[in-house]
């Protein structure tokens, strides 16, 4: 399973990447509205700026809800780095502009995908990632983890190549779930990665360890 960070902060980048198991970064216009980042130079410095620290994948999002629109921008966004992956909504427009940057050889990320049809239609279209918003679906007390579940039969049942990006994790068990079910990354804020280290008896077993090697050793 591939870990990628959701967020646009870079110090959050940083750590995530010096903790060495960090494979890409996922952004949307909340998280580079969040960290301040406003004008389409400094949002595209911005993304070159997450390129240069990490070594994998960088989604980066279109703003336009037309084809027109969503081809100029990807093209733009495309042209940055080679890590850059285009992010495109699940909207009419976006089927058409997946399968317009398959054919030319862009990779992208169809987000904002909340049911099993809309996943089938970015796999077909071409889409180099799918991303179901599963902590979205849980919000509304529809069950998140089964649409992964969903998605991994049906791309599996035709051999689509499309990765399962599962999105909007909330917490560590998220991700628990969701690589036990065959996602095949997952995005989510530095603290469900940092969960993932932690147990309580790891800390009290160190802690006896370290106790033991003092009293023989002082
Ligand atoms: C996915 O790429 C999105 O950026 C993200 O996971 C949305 O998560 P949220 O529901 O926590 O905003």
């Amino acid at each position: 399973m591939k870990f990628f960070i959701d967020t646009a902060n870079i110090d959050q980048i940083r750590e995530a990447q010096e903790l060495g198991v960090l494979d890409g970064v996922t952004t949307n216009p909340s998280l580079m509205a969040k960290e301040g980042i406003t004008g389409r130079n400094n949002i595209l410095k911005h993304y070159v700026d997450i390129c240069n620290i990490v070594e994998g994948d960088v989604s980066a999002e279109v703003i336009g809800t037309t084809f027109d629109q969503m081809v100029r921008e990807g093209e733009e966004l495309a042209d940055l780095h080679e890590q850059i992956v285009v992010k495109v909504p699940m909207i009419r427009d976006g089927v058409k502009a997946l399968r317009y940057f398959s054919e030319k050889g862009i990779r992208t990320n169809c987000t904002l995908v909340f049911s099993a049809g809309q996943a089938l239609v970015a796999a077909k279209a071409g889409a180099s990632y799918v991303s179901p918003f599963i902590g979205r679906l849980d919000d509304i007390s529809t069950d998140g983890l089964n649409l992964i579940a969903e998605i991994r039969e049906i791309y599996d049942n035709y051999e689509f190549e499309t990765e399962i990006l599962a999105a909007s994790i909330r917490h560590t068990m998220h991700i628990i779930a969701c690589a036990k079910l065959g996602a095949d990354v997952m995005t989510g804020p530095l603290s469900s990665i940092e969960g993932l280290l932690k147990h309580p008896l790891t800390d009290i077993g160190l802690e006896k360890f370290l106790e033991d090697y003092r009293k023989g050793n002082s």
